[in-house]
């Protein structure tokens, strides 16, 4: 049976029967994708500008990817973790002399990243519960991860969750200083939150974290799964600030599409992990690896990150000028292919009529826009984008009239 010939009634049924409610999920069917297009089950196409929530960096099917899969699935799919094999040894050098920091540990998503690197804090802090996260963060739906994360909507039903965690504000570098003492085991911040609607931290906010955590031993670590790994236009998001973390957590475009997260950790963990601290049977997978040593190299090798800069900050100034034309758009914010339009009133109304103009894109809060499209995305998508936009904000503000 060809599954893609499955009818998107037949498929929605079935999920209705069989899966567990946790996603809201929207009638879209997508089919196949080649760069920065999809096709959905009827053929029509459409401009992918969330590129599967930032995972896509090099858009669908992408050759180089394509290429390494078939070659590492000829070879070992699965390996375990009890072997040497050369894929991640090479991905853990590269990740580690492009960050400058010590060593690599590879895992399977963002969440398990978080977690992994909150046990690595504990070990450089034994004793000390404490965790500062930021109001309106994300790290992952994994018990740990979601006691740092700051939106209150998501812990609540878990309640009660990992205990320690106290959170501030974004960018209040006082909350911030307030916050942190010699209980303290780990300070987590997103460089630039992505849930939260596209915020970016200062550079005197993220300078705050590192004296803080200096004066107080407490482990700085930046999550960067949603604006890492070239999405901001460096490699790293913490290279824009110059402000370097203990341990840097990622995952989404890793593994080329394939599940893999890394944590890479500095100086202050160096001797504490020893055999047996920690592990996974899949994390670091050889066909994951091996994808992610493919990711790096198109990214250098077709000079990635000056397109994401370029044709980022190009985008920037059309949707400035976009705000100027438009009462309903109250703030964009981002930098490189990653943006957030607020607006003011609900997003998903938008983002649906997006949607049926041709566009996918995402939403962050109630009332943002997100948008995380494929580093190949070409600069035509970016300006039909930005009139569809106009003409629904046009039609939006008509009805408000
Ligand atoms: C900043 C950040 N951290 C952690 C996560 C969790 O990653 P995952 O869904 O792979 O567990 C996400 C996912 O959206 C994220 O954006």
């Amino acid at each position: 049976m060809l599954l893609h010939d499955e009818s998107p009634a037949a498929v929605e049924e079935r999920e209705k029967a069989f899966i567990l409610g946790t996603y809201a999920r929207t009638t879209f069917h997508p089919r196949s994708g080649k760069g920065a297009r999809i096709t959905d089950a009827d053929g029509r196409e459409y401009w992918d500008l969330l590129g599967g929530i930032a995972v896509n960096a090099l858009g669908h099917r992408h050759p180089r990817l394509v290429k390494a899969l078939r070659d590492e699935s000829n070879a070992l799919l699965h390996l375990s973790n009890l072997y040497y094999h050369p894929s991640q040894g090479l991905l853990a050098e590269r990740l580690v002399r492009a960050s400058g920091l010590c060593r690599a540990f590879f895992c399977n998503s963002g969440t398990e990243a978080n977690e992994a690197a909150l046990k690595f804090a504990r070990l450089a802090n034994p004793g000390r519960a404490g965790v500062v996260a930021l109001n309106e963060s994300f790290h992952g739906r994994t018990l740990g991860s979601l006691s740092m994360t700051g939106h209150e909507a998501y812990r609540k039903p878990f309640e009660p969750l990992m205990p320690g965690v106290t959170f501030v504000e974004p960018n209040d570098v006082a909350a911030l200083e307030a916050a942190v003492d010699e209980t303290t085991s780990a300070i987590f911040l997103e460089p630039v939150m992505g849930e939260g609607g596209i915020i970016p931290l200062t550079h005197e906010f993220l300078a705050a974290a590192r004296r803080v955590a200096d004066r107080t031993g407490a482990i700085l670590v930046f999550d960067e799964i949603q604006c890492g790994l070239g999405r901001t236009g460096t490699l790293f998001a913490f290279q824009q600030s110059g402000i370097v973390p203990d341990i840097i957590t990622l995952a989404k475009p890793l593994g080329g599409g394939l599940p893999l997260g890394a944590v890479i950790t500095g100086p202050a963990i160096e001797g504490l992990v020893k055999p047996g601290h920690h592990g996974t049977t899949f994390g670091g997978n050889p066909v994951a690896c091996r994808l992610g040593l493919a990711v790096l190299d198109e990214i250098e090798e077709s000079k990635l990150l000056e397109r994401v800069n370029t044709l980022g900050a190009w985008f920037g100034t059309q949707l400035a000028k976009l705000k100027k034309r438009n009462a309903s758009i109250v703030e964009v914010r981002g930098s490189g292919f990653m943006w957030g339009i607020e607006l003011d009133g609900p997003a998903k109304p938008v983002v649906a009529e997006l949607l049926a103009k041709g566009f996918v894109v995402g939403s962050a809060r109630e009332n943002v826009i997100r948008l995380l499209p494929p580093y190949v995305t070409p600069k035509k998508a970016f300006a039909e984008f930005v009139e569809a936009l106009e003409q629904i904000l046009g039609k939006l503000e008509r009805k408000v009239a």
